[in-house]
Order: structure tokens, then sequence, then C-alpha cells
């Protein structure tokens, strides 16, 4: 199996000025304060905006095909008709909402102020329900300047708020264009039916207006999407379609070296570290997202060490440090009994040094280490699934191993950073004090010497059911 690699956060550089504090005597906040006050970058030139997540250029390269494509689709509504309704699919970071984005700023440029064409915006992430969406809907008719109407409150029944949604749209009349951004996560977010229950209700919302007439533009990363959608309203909703193909390096590339002009003073961008960036993100599902992450942390890696240029091992650092905050992010959200056994799962495939681990092993290490926090271990089967779930996050490999001895074994491996992963795990309290004993070369606490507890780890004295492999 692969050996993880190990990341040297621990290393991290001094900072550039160092804090003039005698060696082992911790620099006071205050000190550090002083100090970033008084660094001063070599690299940027103004403005980091440009490189912040939410930042959208006022060109977006290579997108002119599928900004036609959209443009293309809702012309009628420029013409005061309605367009048909829109789903727009593609890998994370392959730019759907910044497409959205600037093609309602070419409405807004282009149509007169008296024209009727409106769109309303929702992003499906931040919002639970059907009748959250139906509210939100008819408050954003309301703030785009309908007068003396109050804002929908919380407390009406679900079909008054509908009749509130369909009265204000025709007050406001022409074409409202609903862009549904992450249309995939109504579903998740207010029980499976109701993606299905609000999609329906928009897109049969035409037969209550009398005025107005309602366009949905669904956009969705998730590209099963519309596969799984109830067959009355996948017919209805996407009967135009546009895909958004993730960025290859060189389209990457431009993409970075533009935004890189905007924010870096000339020459603080190796050549090689700009090639690096896309690299990464081409080879990372092509999503500009990544690539504008990348570059962000590559500069803060060469800025913290005083440099003139962001060079390709800035790049390298960077991206250890972007995937370990995943990591971490991912490691965080654990439950208790997921961490404990992470940490023996780490642990045990460090001391190996990323040799597999058999799941009996992993398992008396887990239950041994149970008792010693005084936690009730959990049954061998629910421990080997918790281990596959470490597998489809990535957290962990597994091997079977037939032949030999022990017949057909499954062995296990970190496939995360092994000593970083550790420290995050450890600081969850239970596990906290496992970090002195590690620091300290102490096995007090966690004395697992690969055979069972003499009770099984069960507290019954009967001994393990057979591990499920
Ligand atoms: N063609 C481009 N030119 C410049 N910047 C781009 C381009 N495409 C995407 N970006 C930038 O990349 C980031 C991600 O783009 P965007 O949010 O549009 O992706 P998305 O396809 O909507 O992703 P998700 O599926 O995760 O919602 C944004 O900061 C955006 O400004
Ligand atoms: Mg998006």
């Amino acid at each position: 199996m692969d050996q993880p690699r190990d990341l040297q956060l621990d290393n991290a550089p001094p900072t550039p000025s160092g804090n003039g504090a005698p060696a082992g005597n911790p620099a006071t906040p205050g000190d550090v304060f002083d100090e970033v006050l008084k660094h001063k970058s070599h690299l940027y030139k103004g403005s980091l905006r440009p490189l912040q997540e939410d930042y959208i250029p006022s060109r977006l390269l290579h997108r002119d095909t599928e900004i036609r494509d959209v443009l293309r689709v809702l012309a009628p509504a420029i013409r005061g008709n309605l367009p048909s309704h829109l789903f727009i699919y593609g890998k994370v970071g392959t730019g759907k909402s910044a497409v959205l984005t600037q093609v309602q700023k070419e409405f807004a440029k282009r149509l007169p102020p008296e024209s009727q064409v409106t769109f309303l915006n929702l992003n499906c992430a931040n919002i639970n329900g059907e009748y959250a969406v139906l509210q939100n809907l008819a408050n954003q008719v309301i703030q785009r300047g309908l007068d003396g109407e109050d804002q929908i409150p919380t407390g009406w029944s679900q079909d008054r708020v509908y009749q509130a949604l369909c009265r204000l749209s025709d007050r406001r009349g022409g074409v409202l264009l609903l862009v549904l951004d992450e249309i995939d996560c109504l579903g998740k977010n207010g029980g499976s039916d109701a993606g299905t229950n609000i999609l329906y209700t928009l897109a049969q919302i035409n037969r209550d207006l009398k005025e107005a007439r309602v366009g949905i533009i669904g956009i969705s990363n998730d590209l099963q999407f519309a596969q799984r959608l109830d067959a009355r309203v996948k017919s209805r909703l996407s009967e135009e379609k546009v895909s958004f193909a993730p960025y290859t390096q060189p389209q990457l590339r431009d993409i970075l070296k533009e935004r890189a002009a905007e924010v870096f003073v000339e020459g603080a961008l190796d050549t090689e570290a700009l090639d690096r960036c896309a690299l990464y993100a081409a080879q990372d599902h092509g999503d500009a997202r990544r690539a504008l992450a990348l570059l962000r942390k590559s500069a803060e890696v060469a800025d913290q060490l005083d440099a003139q240029t962001i060079r390709s091992e800035h790049v390298i650092q960077a991206k250890n440090r972007l995937e370990l905050d995943v990591i971490a992010d991912c490691v965080r959200k654990l439950t208790l009994q997921h961490k404990i056994l992470l940490w023996v799962v780490i642990s045990l495939s460090e001391k190996r040094r990323g040799e597999g681990v058999s799941m009996g092993e992993v398992y008396h290490g887990y239950a041994t280490l149970c008792h010693q926090l005084g936690h009730k271990p959990l049954g061998t089967r629910t421990v080997a699934d918790y281990v596959t779930e470490f597998e489809s996050l990535g957290l962990v490999h597994t091997e079977i191993h037939s032949g030999g001895r022990r017949g057909r074994t499954r062995l296990i491996a970190s496939a995360v950073p092994t000593h970083e992963t550790l420290r995050v795990l450890e600081e969850d309290s239970t596990l906290h004090p496992l970090s002195r004993q590690r620091t300290f070369g102490q096995t007090d606490l966690w004395r697992f010497d690969g055979k069972p507890p003499a009770d099984g780890g069960t507290g019954s004295g009967r001994g393990y059911a057979p591990i499920p492999e």
C-alpha cells in the first residue's frame, strides 16, 4: 500500500522578521500583531479582492459558448415571451453560477428600464423546504419595487404564501426568471419529496398567473439530479439543457493569469508556479474555484517566507495545506466513536509505516482504547461499517489480502497524513490526553499490544464476535 505523505506543517517557516523573543519564549499576541502590521509584502500591488471566491471578473474566459447558449434560450424573454425552462449542469467550479451572474448583468445593461424581465435568485443550498422557497420568492418580488406591499410573514399557511406569490408576480407582470442555483439541494434539505413537490409547484405556476409568466433556470453540479427527478417534473424542467465541461489546464492557466495580473506586481508570479497551479486544478476536476484557492494559498505561503516571487515550491506547500484543511474539516465532523476508531487505525498504520493492519487488530485496538477512555465499544459489524465509511471519505485505503495463515483478511491503512490527522483528532477533549502521551512517547493510556482485552472489550467476558472483513 502507498505510504501516506506526511505534511511538514510543524516546520512552517518563521514569520519574516522573527519575533525577536528569545528561544523558548513565545511571542505575545501584541508582538504578533505588531509584526503583521509591520510586514510589507513584495507580491501584492493593491486589493486582494480579485482572488476571493465571490469575486466575479468582468470577463469570463473560455465560457463564450456557454454564455451564448444560455442567452439563446433566454432570448424570447427580451421580447416579453416566456422562454423554455432551462437546466444547466456541470461539475464543481466550472463557472455555472458566474455565467448566470454575467448573463443577468447583460440583461440589465442591454434592456430598457421599462422592460419586463425580472430575475429572482435563490441558492437552494441555503433554504429549507417548500414553504421557505415560496416565501423567499414572494419577498424578492416585493423587493423589486412593489409599493405598499409588506414582506410575507412566517406563520401564513403554505397555500396563502403561494397565492401571495401569484398575486405579486401578476402585479409585477412580464417575465420572471427563477434562477434556482444548486437545485439538487431542494430535496436534501426538506425531505426526499420536497424537491419534487416544490419544483412541480413552480413548473405549473403559469396556470395560476394572469399577467406574468415564470421561467425556471435550474443549476446543478449533481449530474444525476435530473435523472432522479419525478418524470412529471423532469419533462417540464429540462426543456433545454446547457452543460459546462471542466476547464482544461491551458484554460485554467488563462483564468489564473488574468486574476494574477490584477493582484500581483509584475513578475511576482513565476511561470512555473502558474503552470503548476493550473496543472493541479486541472487534475482536480478542472475546478476554477480550486485553482484560485491554490493561487491564493501559494501567495500566502510565499508571503510568509517574505519571498519576492511565488515559486513552484510555494504551490506544492500550498496544495498540501489545502488538502490538509479538507481532511481536518472532514475529521472534525465525525462522531466520537468514529474518532476513536480512526485514531486507532491511524496510530497503528503509523506504527507499521503505512503497511496495512488487519480488521481484527483494529477492532482489538479500538475496544481496548474505548475501555481505557471509559466508553462502551460498538459491535464488530458496526466497526466494519465505519471502516467502509472512512474509505468512502478517502481517509483510509483497504485491501483484501488472501492466502497465508490467516486466510482472507481486510487490511486497512491510513490514506491521510498521519501526524497531522492524529493532531486534529486529539482536539476532541476525550482524545486530548492521547496527544500528551504521543508527544512524550508514553504508553500508559493506550496499552494496546495487539491482544484482545480479557473480556473481549464488551465487558461480557465472552470474547469478540467474529470480525467481519
Ligand atoms: N471562466 C472564468 N473566468 C474567470 N473566473 C472564473 C471562470 N469560471 C469560474 N470562475 C471563478 O471560479 C469560481 C467558481 O465559479 P462558479 O462559482 O461559477 O462555479 P460553479 O460551476 O457554479 O460551481 P458549483 O457547482 O460549485 O456551484 C468563481 O470564483 C468564479 O469567479
Ligand atoms: Mg455555483
